[in-house]
C-alpha cells in the first residue's frame, strides 16, 4: 500500500494534494465493484460563478495546452446527445512548455489570448490539465467516507487511521504548487476562470468512458504520444488502475529529421508531415519506412512500459491499444505495436458518440484531427463536481 506520509514528508509546502481524486468502492477487501467516483478538481479558482450554470448543460471548454500546439474542444448537449461544436488548435512556440511546465508564463498568455480571442469562443471557464513529471499519481487505500471527507482526510494525512474494513481505493494526484501557478496565472492574465484543472491521463480516461463499451474485466491501455511526453493510461472498466509516462514523443523523430537533413527544426516538422521534396517514390519511402524506423525507440518504450505492466498484472488480459497523441498518427506506428505486442491497436476516436456538423468538418478532417483532440475533448466534457 502506498504511504501517503512520503507524499507529505519532505516537501509539504510544494505539494498540493488531493487534486483529482477517483474513488472507487471496495468493500471489506473484495474486488472493486461499481466505481463510486470523486474526481476533485486540482484547484477550484474563485472567479468560477455557479449562476452561469445551467442544469444539463455544459459551459466550461476544454483547453489542452501541449507543448507543441494549444486545442481547443468545446462541447455542447447532455449525456447522450452531446454535440461538438468547435475544435481549434494552434501551435505553440517551442520553450514556452518544457517538460510539463510553463517556462514563460507572459508569452504563454499572449498566446493563449490570440487563441481564444480568435476563437469565437464565448466561455469564459477553462477545464485544462497537467501532464508529465510534474504530476505525481500514486494508488492509496481509505476508509469509505464522501468525497469532500475524503479530501480533508488525505490533507491530514489519513494513514494513521489506518486500517479499517471497510476501504476505498484511492487514487492520489499531487502536483508542485509552483507548477500550478504558471498555468493558473497565465489563465487568469487572460480574465478567463479556471474551474478545473485535471490531467491528462485522467481526461483520457474521461474520453473513453464516454465514447467506448466496455465490460467490468475490460483491460484498455490507452497511450497518448504528445510531441514531448508519452502517457500511458491503463484501465480497467474504464477506471485507471497503471499510468506511466517518459519524455519522448514526436520531437525526437524530428530531431532525428533536423540531423539527417541538416535543416532547422520547423523545416524538419514540415518534412515529418508532409514527406521530403523529390520524387513520389522518395515520398513513399518516407512515409513506409523512414518514419517508422525513427519511431522505433518510441515504440520500443511503449512495449517496455506494456511488458512492465503485463509483468506485474499478471492476472490482467489486455483487450486493447488505444492511441492518442499527434503521434498516433505517424504511419505504421499502430501496426508496428500491434505485432509487437500481439494486441489490436487502435487510433483513439473521441467522436464515436459525439456529434459535430459534417457539413465543416468532413471524415477526413476528423479522422486527422481525432487523436490529437483526445484530452481535449475528456477535458471539455467534465463538469464541476462531476466524479
Ligand atoms: N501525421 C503525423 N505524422 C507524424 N507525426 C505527427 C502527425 N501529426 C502530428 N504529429 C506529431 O505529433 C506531435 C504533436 O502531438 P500533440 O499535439 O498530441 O502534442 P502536444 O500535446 O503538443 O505535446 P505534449 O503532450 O507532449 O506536451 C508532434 O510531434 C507532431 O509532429
Ligand atoms: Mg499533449
Amino acid at each position: 500500500m502506498f504511504d501517503i506520509k512520503s507524499l507529505f514528508s519532505k516537501k509539504k509546502d510544494q505539494l498540493d494534494v488531493s487534486p483529482a481524486v477517483t474513488a472507487k468502492s471496495k468493500e471489506n477487501g473484495a474486488a472493486p465493484k461499481q466505481a463510486s467516483k470523486y474526481r476533485v478538481a486540482l484547484q477550484s479558482i474563485a472567479s468560477f460563478n455557479l449562476k452561469d450554470l445551467f442544469p444539463g448543460k455544459k459551459q466550461f471548454v476544454g483547453l489542452d495546452i501541449g507543448s507543441s500546439s494549444l486545442k481547443l474542444v468545446e462541447i455542447i448537449g447532455s449525456k447522450g446527445s452531446y454535440s461538438m461544436n468547435r475544435f481549434l488548435t494552434v501551435p505553440l512556440s517551442k520553450g514556452i512548455i518544457v517538460d510539463g511546465a510553463v517556462v514563460d508564463i507572459d508569452a504563454l498568455a499572449e498566446e493563449l489570448s490570440h487563441f481564444f480571442n480568435n476563437s469565437g469562443c464565448m466561455k469564459k471557464s477553462i477545464v485544462t490539465s497537467l501532464s508529465g513529471h510534474s504530476v505525481i499519481i500514486k494508488k492509496a487505500t481509505f476508509p469509505t467516507m464522501d468525497a469532500h471527507e475524503l479530501q480533508e482526510t488525505i490533507r491530514d494525512e489519513a494513514s494513521k487511521y489506518l486500517p479499517f474494513d471497510n476501504m476505498n481505493d484511492v487514487i492520489i494526484v499531487a502536483a508542485k504548487k509552483e507548477i500550478i501557478e504558471g498555468y493558473t496565472e497565465a489563465i487568469e492574465l487572460l480574465k478567463l476562470s479556471l474551474a478545473i484543472m485535471d490531467v491528462d491521463s485522467f481526461a483520457l480516461e474521461t474520453m473513453y468512458q464516454e465514447n467506448y463499451e466496455y465490460e467490468e474485466k475490460d483491460v484498455v491501455v490507452i497511450a497518448n504520444i504528445g510531441a514531448s511526453i508519452t502517457i500511458l493510461n491503463v484501465v480497467r472498466n474504464a477506471a485507471s488502475i497503471f499510468t506511466r509516462d517518459f519524455s519522448l514523443g514526436g520531437n525526437m523523430i524530428t530531431e532525428a529529421i533536423q540531423s539527417q537533413y541538416g535543416v532547422p527544426f520547423e523545416e524538419a516538422e514540415k518534412i515529418k508531415l508532409n514527406g521530403p521534396e523529390g520524387d513520389e517514390y522518395v515520398k513513399e519511402e518516407f512515409f513506409r519506412t523512414t518514419l517508422l524506423f525513427l519511431a522505433d525507440p518510441l515504440c520500443s518504450e511503449i512495449e517496455r512500459s506494456i511488458d512492465y505492466f503485463r509483468s506485474t498484472y499478471s492476472d490482467e488480459d489486455i483487450k486493447m491499444i488505444l492511441l492518442a497523441g499527434g503521434g498516433a498518427n505517424i504511419p505504421g506506428v499502430a501496426n508496428d505495436l500491434s505485432q509487437r505486442m500481439g494486441v489490436s491497436v487502435e487510433i483513439t476516436n473521441p467522436f464515436r458518440t459525439i456529434s459535430y456538423n459534417r457539413k465543416i468538418m468532413n471524415d477526413d478532417y476528423i479522422k486527422e484531427i481525432a487523436p490529437i483532440a483526445a484530452v481535449g475533448v475528456g477535458l471539455a466534457l467534465r463538469k464541476l463536481g462531476d466524479k
